[in-house]
């Protein structure tokens, strides 16, 4: 014990005139290096106390941490002291200033502050769903059942494999949106639901596996296809312009009945029919319908007493046709010259 305790005594006094002698960052870190770092002589001591008979540890031990302690303490103030200031010097003060370019909101963001905005002015409240989500959220809630090819493996982005637990995916659309809204509230409820959703597609200049859509979901005693029609055509004038045309389409989904398609005139061709539009004149923007009974019973509302509908639309699809951008690729390339034009 002798020995360590000597040998301490005699660390703190070399640590002292080494101390005397730091005058620049140089100095210093070699310091650092010899006293505090892992394989430091401070460390070694450590070591060797590790050896002691227990009885003797603690005295030794005291010694030794506060020679530790106070050696960091004057390690940081002279840290502090001499670490690289850069000096501030004015080469040439006539050189004109810099001038940095704001940015601006991407087309993506604007369009969906757009849309909220829209929908708030008729009473949308906003909710985030989860992009991360489970099969029963984004499938079976929904009233599509388990053999559905929507499910299927070459579309959903599963984040487990089928086990015991649940299964975690990456959402495929914002619908399961309106499931979480009506689990957590009872009608009426009317929402937005805006955000990313995921599917294992080829890349084209038509389809990504990311991008965004806005879902929509009214639930109240005695609403209609009627109310339904009106808020998408409002919509669309408000979105696209006064003069856009626009046509409903019967069609089909697991979780609306009767569904819906919503299309607007072809930018390209002023709906006479061309390569874009598949010469169909029309561009499909939307799904929608009539909350399909099934719906309601799984997140429990009383089918016989409410009445909803819903609708969900692609807003990458929906900004190709307001903007005439012809690669849904565009926007994400980051591409400056394309990005500016917005
Ligand atoms: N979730 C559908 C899709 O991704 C779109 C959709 C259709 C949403 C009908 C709806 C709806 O809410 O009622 O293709």
């Amino acid at each position: 014990m002798k020995d360590l305790l000597k040998k301490v005594e005699e660390l703190k006094s070399e640590i002292e005139s080494d101390i005397n002698v730091i005058n620049n960052a140089d100095n210093l870190e070699q310091f650092r290096i010899k006293y505090l770092s892992r394989k430091g002589i401070i460390n070694s001591l450590f070591e060797e106390l590790k050896t002691l008979d227990a009885s003797v540890k603690a005295q030794v031990g005291k010694e030794l941490n506060l020679l530790k302690r106070d050696t960091e303490t004057i390690y940081q103030s002279l840290l502090e002291k001499y670490s690289e200031k850069t000096e501030f010097k004015i080469e040439d003060a006539t050189l004109p200033g810099r001038i940095y370019n704001i940015g601006t909101k991407h087309l993506i963001t604007q369009a969906l502050e757009d849309i909220i905005k829209i929908f708030v002015k008729i009473g949308f409240k906003v909710y985030d769903g989860f992009e991360i989500e489970d099969e029963y959220h984004n499938f079976d809630a929904l009233n599509t059942p388990e053999h559905h090819p929507a499910r299927d493996m070459q579309d959903t982005f599963y984040l487990n494999s089928e086990g015991k637990d649940k299964r975690y995916l990456l959402r495929t659309h914002t619908s399961p949106g309106q499931i979480r809204v009506m689990e957590s509230q009872s009608p009426p409820v009317r929402v937005i639901v805006p955000g990313k959703c995921y599917r294992n597609e080829a890349i084209s200049s038509r389809s990504l596996a990311m991008f965004h859509q806005v879902e929509g979901l009214y639930v109240d005693k005695g609403v209609t296809f009627r109310e339904l029609k009106g808020t998408l055509d409002y919509f669309a004038k408000e979105f696209f312009g006064k003069n856009i045309k626009t046509r409903l389409r019967p069609s089909f989904f697991s979780f609306t009945e009767p569904s819906g398609e919503l299309d607007v005139e072809c930018y390209l061709c002023n709906s006479k029919g061309c390569r874009v539009c598949k010469y169909t004149g029309w561009l499909e923007i939307l799904g929608c319908g009539m909350v399909d009974p099934n719906v309601f019973e799984y997140v429990g509302y009383d089918p016989e007493i409410y009445t909803g509908y819903a609708f969900g639309m692609g807003i990458e699809r929906t900004l190709m046709i307001r903007h005439q951008v012809p690669d849904i690729r565009m926007f994400y390339e980051n591409d400056i010259r394309f990005l500016k034009q917005f």
